[in-house]
């Protein structure tokens, strides 16, 4: 299928897990992917590995300098873009007793101010029939314990799945978001666990997922693609969960 020739994607967080995995489909059916990440090395070495249909753009979702740049960075290879999957970050846990501001700023300058700036920016590059899909997240149905200031930033991104949508339905743009349950990413090393921790932790969730297993990053990527196809062209302000029933009917 080549459903996004001609096509260009900007997806943050590019560089691994499921915006690799959406890059990489992207450009199989055809499309131009520009990823973006923190390091000029972790973004290059992606760039490389997924071809010349790649361009990358170092960024920094917590970093409102980075993120007032972008648009001014993807107008070197570009005017328009099709698809924007707001997708960087990663969770990281804290008690509630011994989260400090740190904490606090990093994860909502990251998830939420990203996301809101990011958007806003890319909106003048994108045409009517385009489509914005936000990563939010299972934990936004649950209460993970230590995973309060995480779930309060997916919720406000959550949030915005539905206010974007109104402001952008006159533009012709679609708006939606994915809420991916447990996916077999890096994602977890940045959590603050220790490897065995992680591993603790990974055969704790295992039992309580419908289908006894972690979700796949191509999983994500495949509904993402869904979400900003014409086959999605009547679907707009809503979220899509990718978790295996694991928010709905998990143990
Ligand atoms: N894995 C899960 O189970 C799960 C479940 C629900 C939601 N999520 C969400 O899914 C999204 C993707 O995570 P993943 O699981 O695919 O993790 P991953 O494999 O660790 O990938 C995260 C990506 O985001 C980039 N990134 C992280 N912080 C960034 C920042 N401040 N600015 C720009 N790029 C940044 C990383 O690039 P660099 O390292 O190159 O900067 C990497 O490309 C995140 O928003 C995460 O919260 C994950």
């Amino acid at each position: 299928m080549q459903r996004f020739k001609n096509r260009f994607a900007l997806i943050t967080g590019g560089t691994n897990g499921m915006g690799y995995a959406t890059a990489r489909q992207f450009i199989n059916e055809g499309g131009t992917a520009i990823i973006t990440g923190r390091s000029n090395e972790t973004v290059s070495n992606a760039v490389k590995e997924l071809g010349p249909n790649a361009l990358g753009i170092t960024s920094n979702a917590g970093s409102m300098k980075d993120i007032l740049q972008l648009q001014d960075q993807v107008r070197q290879h570009t005017n328009r873009i099709d698809l924007l999957f707001a997708n960087a970050g990663y969770a990281k846990f804290a008690p509630l007793e011994n989260g400090d501001e740190a904490h606090f700023d990093e994860l909502f300058n990251m998830l939420v101010k990203g996301t809101f700036f990011t958007v806003q920016q890319m909106l003048p590059l994108m045409k009517k029939g385009s489509a914005i899909v936000l990563n939010t997240s299972v934990v936004t149905d649950m209460a993970v314990l230590n995973f309060s200031v995480y779930t309060a930033a997916k919720s406000a991104v959550q949030s915005f799945i539905k206010s974007f949508a109104a402001e952008c339905t006159d533009k012709g743009i679609r708006v939606n978001g994915i809420s991916p349950g447990y996916i077999s990413t890096n994602g977890f090393n940045n959590t603050g666990l220790s490897q065995e921790q992680i591993a603790g932790a990974i055969q704790s969730i295992i039992p309580t997922i419908p289908f006894k297993r972690f979700g796949e990053p191509t999983e994500i990527a495949h509904a993402v693609l869904f979400l900003a196809s014409e086959e999605a062209a009547y679907i707009h302000a809503t979220e899509l969960k990718v978790d295996a029933g694991v928010s709905t009917i998990g143990q």
